[in-house]
């Protein structure tokens, strides 16, 4: 069922350059309500753990190590149609593939740090969620 939720990071190169505020900025005038967020930092298990789908990637190296070389912020967000339409937000992974206006097409330098990260599906952004938060921080 879908849940109208999605879940974001803003990534380590997009917090290092002070990009927070733009892309939250971004954010909420695509209509996107913040129901939990959450600054903090991966240690490389739990990047490991949460990237786990990646893990026979020949990235999935330098995912892990990347996403918790610094400080992140998570957050779930709600809208309707809110996967497909945080994806539509953010552009292509590659951020040199992203289309004018994207989140990365602005703020991504390349495609291991590309800015922000979203859902791929309502399964998928619950169980993201799940790992960030509990119930009590959701508002
Ligand atoms: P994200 O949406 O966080 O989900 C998986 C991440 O893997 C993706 O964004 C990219 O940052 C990263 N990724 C995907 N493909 C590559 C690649 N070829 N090299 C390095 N990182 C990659």
């Amino acid at each position: 069922m879908a849940t109208n939720r999605t879940f974001t990071m803003i990534k380590p190169d997009a917090v290092e350059n002070n990009y927070i505020g733009g892309i939250l900025k971004m954010i909420n005038e695509a209509g996107f309500r913040i129901v939990a967020m959450k600054y903090t930092k991966l240690s490389a298990e739990a990047a490991g753990t949460f990237y786990e789908v990646h893990k026979e990637r020949p990235f999935y190296g330098e995912l892990v190590s990347y996403m918790s070389s610094g400080p992140i912020v998570a957050a779930i967000l709600e809208k309707e149609n809110a996967v497909a339409d945080f994806r539509t937000l953010i552009g292509a992974t590659d951020p040199t593939k992203a289309d004018e206006g994207t989140i990365r097409k602005t703020y991504a330098k390349s495609i291991a740090a590309n800015a922000v990260h979203g859902s791929d599906s309502d399964e998928n952004a619950q169980i993201e969620g799940d790992f960030y938060f509990s119930k009590l921080e959701r508002y």
